[in-house]
């Protein structure tokens, strides 16, 4: 499934709802994922910053804070609040976007290095979905691949959109799910 939104439509939104100058910067936010089976559930990161989604609170799971903010010229930071060592990091959050890749979405630090391919810049909101903005178009080719726990999913970035196994594309939204 491949979200697309033409050129026209993000000029429109420069043009008039997030002018360059008035972009507007969101703390405290919190980011979640939905698709088939995945009702809205906040993205967690692992250890090593590689962004989960899960069913159940994960002693190896950490929830993470979001600055954010429209626009797509500054990186998106999140802080992780770890309850295993009552630190709190910030790091900046990451896709792969190299030709054909299905690769883990996640936050790196600003002392560590990134994976080869990996885009902190361009991210953006569309009303509450996050995007992010490649050339002139906005695209959300997010994805979650199931890793063998129950209720738990790996988040990726599909380049190529192409159905994978043991995954479902999701959107990202800064809504939290109705209860
Ligand atoms: C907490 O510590 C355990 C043991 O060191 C580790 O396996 C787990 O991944 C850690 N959890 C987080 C959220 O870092
Ligand atoms: C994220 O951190 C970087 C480096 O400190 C900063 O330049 C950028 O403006 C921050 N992003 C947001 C959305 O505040
Ligand atoms: C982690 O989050 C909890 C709950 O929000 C808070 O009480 C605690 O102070 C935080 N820890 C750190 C190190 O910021
Ligand atoms: C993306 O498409 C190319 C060309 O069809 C294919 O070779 C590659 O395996 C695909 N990548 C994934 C992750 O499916
Ligand atoms: C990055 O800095 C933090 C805080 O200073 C430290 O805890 C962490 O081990 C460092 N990571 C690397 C990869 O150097
Ligand atoms: C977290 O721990 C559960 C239970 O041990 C395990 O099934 C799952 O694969 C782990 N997830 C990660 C991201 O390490």
């Amino acid at each position: 499934m491949l979200l697309t939104i033409v050129a026209s439509l993000l000029l429109a939104l420069g043009a008039t709802a997030i002018p360059q100058d008035k972009r507007a910067t969101v703390s405290e936010v919190n980011i979640y994922a939905y698709g088939t089976g995945i009702s809205g559930l906040p993205v967690l990161t692992d250890s090593n910053g590689i962004a989960y989604v899960s069913t159940n609170a994960q002693s190896n799971l950490s929830e993470v804070t979001w600055t954010i903010a429209s626009g797509g010229s500054v990186p998106w930071n999140v802080t992780t609040n770890s309850t295993n060592t009552s630190t709190t990091t910030t790091s900046m959050f990451y896709i792969v976007t190299t030709a054909n890749a299905f690769s883990p979405v996640g936050f790196v630090s600003s002392n560590e290095t990134a994976p080869t391919g990996a885009e902190t810049v361009g991210f953006t909101t569309y009303g509450s979905d996050i995007m992010f903005i490649s050339g002139s178009t906005l695209e959300s080719q997010f994805w979650a691949m199931e890793t063998g726990a129950s209720g738990e999913w790996e988040l990726m970035w599909n380049v190529n959109g192409t159905q994978q196994g043991d995954s479902v594309p999701v959107t990202l939204k800064t809504t939290a799910p109705t209860v």
